[in-house]
């Protein structure tokens, strides 16, 4: 009996330098490096440097990324059009894979191993230019372009922003970044790899990504998880909800759950802390706190014996909120920090061990069938 492996569930596609999982005790670590420690006393741009290039930078290479970056935010004004002219409805990733798919034709990069890491830095900086757009454009704002900065989330907020972004949101901005930068090979990385391995260009694969990322049980969750807050309204009406929509409704918890974590999320962990910090100032963001609080007692209480606890995705959607962004945009964010993790794996992929992606699928159709014309059927 031929086995199908069902959701590529334990199938190890490839190797891999950038990415260490452990789902049962919670650990995730880039490079070696633990996220607490990333997110406590690194920055994004040196994620960047060492996600491509496998060693945290010294003084001078950090400066050559952000300098890296600050020149390279400009789009195809091609790009600005197609944002713009989109229904301010449509949606946000959406928008990307159409701002990508039109980078991809214009800019068409061939791998090369002495330009891939330049070409994956100028594809970050210009993925802040087209969030940040995505996100003005949805508003009924003017474009903006990031202005070069020191920090990267510092450039991307006040590009999406008309107001004056403080030091604390560039932080939490910046530990979103960290925390969604890389999983090793979910749909979205492994649907660009696929890409990847038959040498379409970093944009195309990018786009293949983008349309992975964007369903409810992956990069859509977080959308998900927010809207059950709104939709709950107040922490006194949590346990009525789980009762009528969880326990009786069994409808999935979102933000719960996870193929590799059996135990709580490391990133749900800091995104949980951030949330906390943010709701000092912000009544709305404390209520939305609150309200996850009190649902993730008792999604642990009910599904914690069966490995389902917060993921990523939980407690994120209240830290992006507090920085002003609206729910439509946070698969976006996602997708903003993600980038990096995307192309790192491509790169370790196409240059360290590259194959052609073309699985079989085992057929179980009907055996050969006479062709009969249409008017005889
Ligand atoms: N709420 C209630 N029950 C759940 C949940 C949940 N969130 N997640 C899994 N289960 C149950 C599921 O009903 C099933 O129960 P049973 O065995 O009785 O039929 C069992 O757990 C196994 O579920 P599964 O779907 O086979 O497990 P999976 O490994 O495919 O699950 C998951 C992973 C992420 C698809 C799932 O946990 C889920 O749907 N979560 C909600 C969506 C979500 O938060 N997604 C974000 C994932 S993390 C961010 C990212 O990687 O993008």
């Amino acid at each position: 009996m031929v086995e199908i492996s069902r959701g590529l569930e334990d199938v190890l596609i490839k190797t891999t330098s950038l990415t260490f999982i452990d789902g049962h005790h919670g650990v995730l670590r880039y490079r070696g490096y633990d996220i607490n420690d990333l997110v406590e006393h690194s920055s994004y741009e040196e994620l960047i440097y060492l996600m491509l290039y496998g060693e945290l930078p010294n003084r001078k290479q950090l400066n050559e990324v952000k300098a890296k970056l600050n020149e390279n935010y400009e789009v195809p004004e091609q790009v600005i059009n197609a944002i713009y002219s989109l229904p301010r409805n449509c949606d946000a990733i959406g928008i990307m894979e159409s701002a990508f798919g039109i980078m991809a034709s214009v800019y068409n990069p061939k791998w090369d191993k002495e330009k891939d890491r330049d070409n994956a830095i100028q594809i970050i900086a210009k993925t802040a230019t087209v969030v940040a757009n995505v996100f003005r454009a949805k508003e009924g704002l003017k474009p903006k372009m990031p202005s070069p900065s020191q920090s990267y989330a510092k450039s991307f907020l006040e590009a999406s922003f008309d107001r004056k972004v403080g030091e604390k949101e560039i932080k939490a901005m910046d530990a979103a970044l960290i925390l969604y930068t890389d999983h090793e090979v979910p749909a979205s990385t492994t649907a660009g790899l696929v890409a990847s391995s038959t040498f379409s260009d970093m944009y195309s694969c990018i786009v293949a990504a983008l349309a992975a990322l964007k369903g409810p049980l992956h990069g859509g969750a977080a959308e998900e998880a927010f809207k059950q807050f709104v939709e709950i309204g107040s922490p006194d009406k949590v346990d009525e909800w789980f009762k009528i929509n969880i326990v009786e409704g069994r409808k999935r918890l979102m933000g719960f759950g996870h193929r590799v974590y059996k135990t709580y999320d490391p990133r749900a962990k800091i995104f949980k802390k951030l949330a906390q910090q943010l709701s000092q100032e912000n009544p709305e963001i404390k209520k939305y706190l609150e309200i996850a609080e009190r649902l993730e007692k008792l999604g642990i209480e009910t599904f914690g014996s069966k490995g389902i606890y917060p993921n990523t995705d939980f407690y994120s959607g209240i830290v992006f909120n507090g920085l002003g962004f609206p729910i439509y945009m946070y698969t976006a964010l996602f997708a903003l920090s993600r980038t990096l993790g995307w192309l790192a794996h491509f790169i370790e992929y196409v240059e360290e061990q590259h194959r052609l992606i073309r699985p079989r699928a085992l057929y179980v159709g009907p055996e050969y069938k006479h062709y009969v014309p249409v008017d005889k059927r």
